[in-house]
């Protein structure tokens, strides 16, 4: 495989939200980039858009499901053909569902575990061998302050959260021990205002949205830029949220959950 000297970072979900708040930044950093996402024409416009301020980078871009099975082979052997190593690879895409679980479209949650887990699960192995191979390299997983605790009306969208916080937390450390040049990035942002993520899971009256430790997709990305370069292993994102974070043992359980449940309340609901 060529081994090329312009590095370049592949985001899945790169086109939209939180993702493409990361591309800017990447761009910005004269990296290449390359995108998976769910529709070919979002791509497209987002690609002429960034294009226009970056002219130097590269751009590419691949239309996948990939709550498909098996599509993270695909993404895999795409990068392959291309003789082209990746060296940071962000696991962005993701959605979340909201209500009591009973009253959910068991197929949704499905498609969202199957996204959320079982691609990024596959996602992480796949690159992770390659840069293993080369002992250089970078995995961004995208997880969530979800994933800390219980969250009524959003369970499994938690569940699938609190897999990729563990999953990720302990190949990181994996990776230390064995003092490899390879590191695994977790993320848990909390509540972004403005992207698709709260009309997709149709939360766009939930207080969460409008709580305390809200934050903006230009605050997480920055945040995840300024980790990676100081080489963290574990980014919570937002001022507000990092307060809460460093706070939350102080804070007895059933209060915590007390709070939860408020800031995942309907408003006027
Ligand atoms: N927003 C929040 O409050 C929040 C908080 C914590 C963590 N997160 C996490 O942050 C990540 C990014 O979310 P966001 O807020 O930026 O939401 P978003 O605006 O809805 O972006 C999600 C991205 O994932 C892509 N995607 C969704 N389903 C896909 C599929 N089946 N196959 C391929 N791509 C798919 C979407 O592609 P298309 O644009 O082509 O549909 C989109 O680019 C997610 O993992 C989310 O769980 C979000």
């Amino acid at each position: 495989m060529e081994v090329s000297h312009k590095k370049s970072v592949l985001i899945t979900g790169g086109s939209s939200g939180l993702g493409f708040a990361l591309s800017k930044i990447f761009a910005k950093n004269n990296f290449d980039i390359y995108w998976v996402s769910l529709y070919e024409e979002e791509m497209d416009s987002a690609k002429k858009m960034l294009q226009e301020e970056f002219p130097n980078i590269k751009i590419e871009y691949k239309q996948k499901d990939l709550s498909d099975i098996n599509a993270a082979v695909e993404i895999h052997q795409w990068m392959k053909s291309k003789n082209k190593r990746i060296d940071i690879l962000i696991n962005n895409a993701g959605f979340g569902t909201y209500g009591l679980i009973q009253k959910i479209d068991i197929e949704k949650e499905l498609k969202m575990i199957q996204l959320n887990v079982l691609n990024l699960y596959q996602m992480t192995r796949l690159f992770l061998d390659d840069m293993i191979a080369y002992d250089s390299g970078t995995i961004i997983n995208i997880s969530s302050n979800s994933s800390f605790q219980p969250v009524p009306n959003m369970s499994t969208y938690a569940a699938t959260k609190a897999f990729v916080t563990n999953l990720s937390r302990s190949i990181s450390e994996e990776l230390k021990y064995k003092n490899s040049k390879v590191s695994l990035i977790t993320v848990c942002p909390s509540a972004i205002k403005d992207t698709n993520f709260k009309k997709e899971a149709k939360m766009e009256k939930v207080k969460t949205f409008s709580g305390l430790a809200t934050t903006t997709v230009e605050e997480v990305a920055k945040d995840i830029w300024k980790g990676y370069q100081s080489k963290k292993a574990f980014i919570v994102t937002g001022r507000k949220m990092r307060l809460l974070y460093a706070i939350r043992n102080l804070i007895p359980f059933r209060i915590q959950q007390y709070m939860i449940r408020k800031e995942t309340a309907l408003i006027n609901g």
